[in-house]
């Protein structure tokens, strides 16, 4: 994404071109931004030779997922819902991953009738019920047992998932207890260790603290793994500010850990390989003037991209044609929901924008369409996906007459 002459450009179709033709909102992606992060995430990690399951729950377009299986990935899903969409895209059930706190029976029979490489299990009762199951179907079942490592991972509060008080995973005690209990069952295999600290993490060192919670655990458990799923949850700048996380060191760490242990490692990135491939293309509706504020009421709104209100996460967002001149008030960019909490971003000194301007809402590539939704019954957005000069429609605008 650049601007040439003033005008933004995503690859070399021409922003204002995008909206014209297919409206806003609109969730516009860049396949060669998408192919790079993905090739980067491998070059990163090549000494290792991870299995890397990207994470569905983050973007679960089908023609994403098209592409991200050609460029070698597998999935990490958390619903039948998402499984189906992976294999919908050609991806091998031996390169899906099931995690999630609460798998229904219908959810864990349809895994288990796939084949697919493993179920990352998080309590007993889910571990009894997929060996009854796989003693119905007459089968074997490969599964991983998720851990709770009880790490800070120093990132949102809302987004952390490996401390004791989060919902996810087996503490240590009863992470033993369950592998012990489970060592000599027919139908279940405890093949994996999962462990998921949180997402949105920008230091290496919680996962460095992690790798040293999980050389413990192997040594305590004595058990032989042949895999060790260490989720996702690498960082992305949303902002300049933000420090971009440090790959090679959590790779030398992983190499290190390697030395000690022979098994493969799998990776479930989401928003590492998805978050800056994508821009959320919004119409000023209407601009109000206020003693203290400006606010731009764009046709885009916390129904189409959630994160500012849920998270106060930060999301920068630029105009599709530059101008020179500058406004110095404070300029609340909102949606039209009947919410305060419909905000996106409030910024001073904004260029110059007039009504039926258009801007682009930055890196909402990850939880942005898969976390929207019908609020006040609004449409779901349209996604088009631009290739070098071409674009296309890869999810069309929702019509009213489906929702209502
Ligand atoms: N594996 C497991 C078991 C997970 O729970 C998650 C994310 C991932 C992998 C992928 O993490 P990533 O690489 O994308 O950080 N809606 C929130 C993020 C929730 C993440 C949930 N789990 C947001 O918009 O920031």
């Amino acid at each position: 994404m650049y601007f040439k002459k003033n005008k933004l450009f995503i690859e070399k179709v021409e922003g204002s071109k995008i909206v014209k033709k297919f409206g806003t909102p609109t969730y516009c992606y860049s396949l060669r931004k998408l192919k790079n992060n993905i090739r980067n995430f491998q070059k990163s990690f090549s000494s290792i030779n991870p299995l890397l399951c990207f994470s569905v729950k983050s973007n679960s377009n089908l023609q994403i997922l098209k592409e991200v299986k050609k460029m070698g990935m597998g999935a990490d899903v958390v619903s039948k819902g998402e499984m189906m969409q992976a294999l919908k895209a050609g991806i091998s059930p031996k390169k899906i991953v099931f995690s999630g706190v609460g798998k229904k029976t219908d959810e864990l029979k349809f895994a288990i009738e796939k084949k697919i490489l493993l179920i990352n299990a998080e309590t007993e009762s889910e571990i009894f019920e997929i060996e009854r199951l796989a003693k119905l179907k007459k089968t074997v079942v490969h599964i991983g047992i998720r851990l709770n490592p009880n790490i800070d991972a120093k990132t949102l509060r809302k987004i952390s998932t490996g401390k004791r008080e989060d919902k996810f995973g087996l503490t240590e005690k009863p992470f033993l207890d369950i592998l012990n209990n489970f060592k000599f069952s027919r139908f279940v295999k405890v093949k994996c260790l999962s462990v998921h600290i949180g997402s949105q993490i920008t230091d290496y060192k919680p996962y460095s603290k992690m790798i040293n919670v999980l050389d413990k655990i192997i040594k305590k458990s004595q058990h032989v793994f042949d895999y060790i799923d260490l989720g996702g949850g690498m960082g992305v700048q949303y902002q300049k500010k933000t420090k971009s996380f440090n790959y090679q060191k959590y790779s030398a760490i992983i190499k290190k850990f390697l030395k000690r242990h022979d098994v493969k490692i799998i990776f479930e990135p989401g928003r590492s390989i998805i978050a800056n491939c994508a821009v959320l293309f919004a119409q000023i509706i209407y601009i109000k003037n206020t003693e203290k504020k400006r606010f731009i009421i764009l046709d885009a709104a916390m129904n189409d991209l959630m994160r500012p209100a849920l998270y106060g996460s930060y999301h920068n967002i630029i105009p599709l044609i530059k101008r020179s001149k500058k406004n110095k008030t404070i300029h609340d960019f909102v949606g039209p929901v009947c919410e305060t909490t419909d905000k996106f971003l409030s910024v001073k000194d904004f260029q110059q924008l007039n009504e039926k301007d258009y801007v682009a809402i930055c890196d909402v590539g990850a939880y942005g369409m898969s976390l929207s939704s019908n609020y006040n019954l609004r449409p779901k957005a349209s996604e088009i996906m631009i290739e070098n000069k071409s674009s296309k429609v890869i999810l069309k605008r929702q019509k009213l007459v489906n929702i209502i």
